[in-house]
């Protein structure tokens, strides 16, 4: 196997930033980049070394931003583009390299293409690059096939031509106002590229590919063996995802990238197997991909320990580099994942630590460094697309995605100058704001600044190696640095050495349950 060059994001600790709710300058209750850049001290503070925006794109906000209909401008609701070049200096002179996400598996329904083509005939150019069909059953009034949206619903919507009738039915495998791209219209590939080097000559360090694994369709788009495989799911038996034909895609894509030799590309591949996610990162495709067992697996040595492994041997089998991350914008927030409340958040600290350790590339959604829980909204306030389109089954995810609390005792808590957030922010939140975090030695910002420090003057290296430990307990060395992790419910004994760092305290020699160290 050929060994990779050591690029700089083999190592990187990226920072996820939900531009709506990081930080709001303008006073409008929506984070902006302006926002960002005023709290670039926040993620200095931290260490990272690199961010992701969550997609800031020219948007009807549909999908908060996975609904673009510029992929080529900075939406005004974030600043605009001058607002991204503001960014891009500012982080540049702090050493923090930004990423951002593109969108090719789908565009808004307000993109131009997509106004085109409803204005079109049926067969027409403009048609032909979404998925355009005459629906089954008399007059075409049944979808042209069975897929559900991965929000809920039916993947098709019916237009009305331009004479006036029920016509033909779109595909969206997400919102109504997501309409899929077809990829095997030569036009798609090379808008796409047209956008990739857009942003990297203004200075993008490179991209998280939504959907990576989707984009390519099953030739004839067949019918689903089932369509009960629940909403936001991710199955590997879903016709509709990773198909043979995405590895092309791939490819290309790379191809464009690879003239920018420092740029990344980091995909959302939701595939369990590992011979079939090894594939997105052979070396003419994918840098990085983000395998979510760890998001997935529960506060169980056992799981934990399979997630840990299957991560590195699926990254293993082509020479890749590995991802992990606790938490994203889509996913319940750790704390509450962990059981929620006390218990909650000592799991979370314990689990920081084993992130912290573990070789490759990290990221840390934001909010997760202070141990925000997921919040319960009341159903009035809900966004996300899911919650309607699950008929209200589906609360979706906005709970992951209230607005971080930085200073003060009441709502907006420094993130706003109005009280009218896109989201409201709980009323209880005040010990979780970054001021307040900040005095704190105990505090989870602390324990984040801590590790992530002490991870820098550790480097984990590029391999792991299990060490003897009970079955509740993980024990592993990474480079000089050892973690235990006691997932179990009674005290555990250390291994020999030095205890460098731990996620709560210890009971004399012991480490409690729901507790993390680290070693030397
Ligand atoms: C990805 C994003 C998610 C979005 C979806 C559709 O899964 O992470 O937030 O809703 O794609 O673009």
């Amino acid at each position: 196997m050929t060994v990779r060059p050591d690029h700089w994001w083999r190592h990187a600790v990226f920072y996820q930033v939900y531009p709506r709710s990081f930080a709001d300058s303008d006073g409008d209750g929506v984070g902006d980049l302006d926002g960002v850049t005023a709290h670039l001290h926040h993620l200095d503070a931290l260490g990272v070394d690199g961010i992701w925006l969550n997609p800031i794109t020219v948007s009807p906000m549909v999908d908060h931003g996975y609904d673009v209909a510029d992929p080529r401008d900075v939406d005004p609701l974030f600043g605009g583009i001058t607002a991204l070049q503001r960014l891009l200096t500012a982080a540049r002179a702090r050493g923090i390299r930004v990423v951002m996400d593109v969108v090719p598996n789908h565009t808004s329904s307000a993109h131009p293409w997509f106004v085109e083509a409803l204005r079109s005939a049926p067969g027409s150019p403009a048609r032909d690059r979404y998925f355009f069909r005459d629906g089954r059953g008399p007059g075409g009034n049944r979808p042209p096939n069975n897929w559900i949206s991965v929000f809920g619903g039916p993947a098709w919507s019916r237009v009305t031509e331009a004479d006036g009738r029920p016509g033909q039915w779109y595909l969206h495998l997400f919102d109504a106002a997501q309409p899929d791209l077809n990829w095997d219209n030569p036009d798609v590939l090379a808008d796409f590229a047209r956008t990739l080097r857009f942003w990297l000559d203004r200075g993008v360090a490179g991209f998280r590919i939504d959907v990576a694994h989707g984009m390519a369709k099953p030739p004839g788009l067949p019918d689903m063996p089932t369509t009960d495989v629940g909403l936001l799911a991710h199955r590997d038996d879903d016709p509709r995802f990773n198909r043979p034909g995405v590895h092309a895609l791939h490819r290309a894509i790379r191809a464009v990238v690879d003239e920018y030799p420092e740029a990344v590309t980091i995909g959302e591949v939701w595939v369990h197997d590992n011979a079939e996610f090894a594939k997105y990162l052979r070396p003419d495709e994918l840098h990085l991909g983000f395998n979510f067992r760890l998001v997935q697996a529960g506060f169980d040595a056992a799981e934990l320990r399979d997630a840990i492994d299957n991560s590195l041997a699926a990254v293993g089998l082509v020479g890749a580099t590995p991802t992990w991350t606790l938490a994203n914008h889509d996913v319940e927030r750790a704390v509450t994942r962990y059981g929620g409340g006390a218990v909650g958040l000592a799991r979370a600290r314990a689990m920081a630590l084993v992130l912290l350790a573990l070789p490759g590339v990290l990221f840390v959604y934001n909010g997760e460094e202070l141990g925000l829980p997921e919040v319960a909204l009341p159903d009035a306030v809900l966004q996300d697309p899911v919650w309607e389109r699950s008929g209200h089954r589906n609360r979706g995810r906005d709970g992951c995605r209230v607005p971080l609390p930085w200073s003060g005792s009441v709502p907006p808590f420094g993130f706003s100058t109005t009280t009218r957030t896109w989201l409201p922010m709980p009323a209880d939140w005040a010990e979780l704001t970054v001021a307040c975090q900040d005095g704190d030695p105990g505090s989870m910002l602390a324990l984040y600044r801590r590790t992530l420090r002490l991870r820098a003057e550790h480097p984990p290296g590029a391999g792991l190696s299990w060490l003897p430990s009970p079955d509740a307990v993980l024990a592993f060395r990474c480079g000089d640095l050892v973690c235990v992790l006691n997932a179990g419910e009674h005290p555990a004994a250390l291994p020999e050495g030095t205890v460098i760092c731990a996620s709560g305290p210890l009971t004399g020699e012991l480490l409690p349950p729901a507790t993390a160290a680290w070693m030397t």
